[in-house]
């Protein structure tokens, strides 16, 4: 965890105007910065920053918030890492607390190491740039292969020295500890104990992590040498997870964001020519088989996945493993081959982006298709290759989490295998069962289906919230339990809360304690204004009266989604009540009394005619006399109460 010193630091250093134009062009209009939404396609701009505030609001999708909500709505960071990635663009050091000491240790070791790496990335940069060997070599290299110096600059592409110590020796005259060289893959060890570069006279690829630090490399080689390995690649270590990167991936996120699309390459320099023709959302699996982790990266940004793979046996078969563990992710797959002989690389180069671009729109396939035909083609005629090839679809398909999305897919599955579509559902009926059974054991004694059956659809909002926590909870449609007379008592809260009250017979008290000692019987009904005013009560009880900037940087999403909003949007009820009550006042601030009592009295008053409604229900179930006499005894007492509230909102209002 990251300790509130550093939260504030960063809180203070972050400058939002600044934060967020790295990403949208902005431009000054008056206090406040404007430009086009970056979460919406449009001509004129809605999207407002207030520098003073700290908070920006995108009037055409209604999100809003601070730099760092920013940074997780835009670059899908976590919490943490988007502080990371501000305390980086400051320079301040991040603090963590960690509930063991080892953790501090381990923290600070990956701190050492992303600096170690980032210092070899500008080391091979140099090498290639500045030196007559890398000039020669390294970048007359690249440029035969076609790479402007734009894709190269940005992809950092450098060289490594064909010289067996020039990084280590660099690095330790620079002061870098020899154990970082070392657990970074950049130096090893010999027997006696020296170091020497791991990589020598290769061109240098930098890996990217999620947040855009360097954090790997894969370095080619130059020679056509088979016994030499043409990529030397850094090995595991605390910064480089490999399943849990994708080559390409910081650089490719606007582009998959703006396309609803990511394309899948193999290689490095797939990504490097694709990338470079224009087509920006692009990544690479680096040669190995996807993971369910990079698959997950991917889907923080799209559920649709294209990949663009070499036409040759190896190419298909590798598509072909990758995808399964799409389908169960969700997500949508299409599968593009080039004619034999053809990667995305060279096919790019040979046709240019336009023609490239329409190639893949004409052969995209998706992906159960595609792996019909190509098992189709290797059984033959052989009926019981062709029985395993049945069973090895339905199979695919049984992993595809939307029924509606697999019975299309079994629809024309059984054009493709001249089958009985009854046939292949019945096959998927039973592998689902299976799975249902081995996901959940303990029903498994029950022969009937009825346990599976009576799953909910998995994308059903209430079952993944359950499933998975309220991080679920946000692709359900906004449930529809604002009421007014809570939020506009939020508002007046976070607007007037440190102010304070100097009323005839009250005085000396700050606004924010006064009401939430007033509140103090009411049950809040609208989640996000009930966990407002519990964090505020918290924050009062422990002697702190909590400001704007609170709110608008605390972690809880929907506490910062609310106070934004509030912030940015005139009033909610008063200016009707006002209205109601006939009274025209320029501002809320003029009658501070009216204002705060009346925000709260109307909400009282709306809670009591909500047990009025229920009383009133009570009363016509009511089964015996009894029952009937207290109903009633309570209703009285309530409709005493109400009237109470109307008669004080009613002299509150005229004073
Ligand atoms: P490729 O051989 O297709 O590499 O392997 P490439 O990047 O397209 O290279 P060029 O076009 O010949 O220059 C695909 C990916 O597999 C991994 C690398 O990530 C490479 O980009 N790979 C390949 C290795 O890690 N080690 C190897 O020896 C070969
Ligand atoms: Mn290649």
């Amino acid at each position: 965890m990251i300790t509130k010193q550093t939260i504030d630091k960063i809180m203070e250093a972050t400058d939002i105007a600044e934060v967020i134009g790295d990403f949208v062009q902005l431009k000054k209009r008056g206090a406040n910065f404007i430009g086009l939404s970056p979460f919406a396609n449009e001509k004129t701009p809605s999207f407002t920053v207030s520098p003073t505030k700290g908070i920006f609001k995108d009037f055409s999708t209604g999100k809003g918030g601070s730099a760092v909500t920013f940074l997780m709505e835009h670059e899908k960071f976590t919490y943490p890492e988007a502080l990371k990635w501000l305390a980086k663009k400051y320079n301040i050091e991040v603090e963590e607390l960690h509930d063991k000491p080892q953790n501090i240790e381990a923290e600070n070791r990956r701190e050492n190491l992303m600096v170690v790496t980032s210092y070899a990335a500008k080391f091979f940069q140099e090498a290639m740039w500045d030196t007559a060997e890398g000039k020669s070599i390294g970048l007359s290299y690249f440029k035969e292969r076609g790479f402007t110096t734009e894709i190269i600059k940005k992809f950092e592409l450098g060289y490594s020295p064909d010289n067996w110590e020039a990084f280590t020796s660099s690095a330790i005259s620079k002061g870098y500890r020899p154990e970082f060289l070392e657990e970074s893959g950049l130096s090893v060890k010999r027997d006696n104990g020296t170091l020497y570069d791991r990589y020598r006279g290769r061109v240098m690829f930098p890996i990217h992590g999620f947040t855009g630090r360097v954090i790997a490399f894969g370095g080619r080689t130059l020679k056509t040498d088979k016994k030499v390995p043409k990529y030397v690649n850094s090995p595991e270590s605390e910064i480089y997870h490999k399943s849990n990167v994708l080559y390409g991936l910081f650089f490719a996120k606007k582009g998959i964001r703006d396309e609803d699309n990511c394309y899948l390459v193999e290689g490095y320099a797939d990504v490097l020519s694709v990338h470079q023709a224009g087509i920006e959302n692009v990544v690479a699996s680096s040669g190995t088989s996807l993971t369910v982790e990079q698959i997950r990266l991917i889907g923080r940004f799209t559920k649709n996945i294209t990949i663009l793979y070499d036409g040759d046996a190896a190419g298909i078969k590798a598509a072909i493993r990758g995808l399964d563990l799409i389908l169960e992710e969700g997500m949508n797959v299409r599968v593009v081959t080039f004619p034999d002989g053809h990667d995305p690389d060279s096919y790019v180069r040979e046709v240019g982006s336009t023609a490239f671009k329409s190639y893949i729109d004409q052969n995209k396939k998706d992906f159960i298709l595609f792996k019909t035909s190509i098992l189709l083609k290797e059984a033959g005629n052989d009926p019981i290759r062709r029985a395993d090839v049945i069973r090895e679809i339905v199979e695919s398909i049984a992993k595809i989490p939307d029924s509606i999305k697999a019975s299309v897919f079994i629809r024309e599955c059984s054009h493709q295998l001249q089958i009985d579509e009854r046939v292949l559902l019945t096959e998927l009926n039973k592998m689902r069962l299976g799975k249902a059974k081995k996901d959940n054991p303990q029903q498994s004694s029950s022969s009937a289906p009825a346990g599976y059956e009576e799953m909910p659809p998995p994308d059903d909002p209430a079952f993944l919230a359950a499933m998975y926590g309220e991080e679920a909870v946000g692709t359900k449609p906004e449930a529809d339990t604002t009421i007014p007379q809570e939020r506009e008592v939020v508002r007046l809260l976070l607007l007037y809360g440190n102010r304070i009250i100097n009323w005839d017979n009250i005085a000396n008290t700050y606004i924010g304690p006064f009401m939430i000692a007033e509140l103090s019987d009411v049950e809040f009904d609208n989640p996000a204004c009930k966990a407002f005013v519990d964090i505020y009560k918290q924050q009062v009880e422990n002697g702190v009266l909590p400001e704007e900037q609170f709110f608008i940087h605390h972690p809880d999403k929907q506490i910062v989604d609310m106070t934004v909003d509030l912030l940015t949007t005139r009033y909610t009820l008063s200016e009707n009540w006002y209205e109601m009550h006939r009274i025209y006042v320029s501002d809320e601030t003029d009658n501070m009394k009216a204002t705060i009592l009346g925000a709260i009295f109307h909400l009282k008053k709306h809670k009591v005619a909500k047990l009025l409604d229920k009383l009133r229900t009570d009363l016509q179930n009511a089964q015996n006399e009894t029952d009937q006499d207290i109903l009633m005894g309570q209703y009285l007492q309530m409709k005493k109460i109400e009237k109470y509230i109307s008669d004080y909102l009613g002299s509150v209002i005229l004073k």
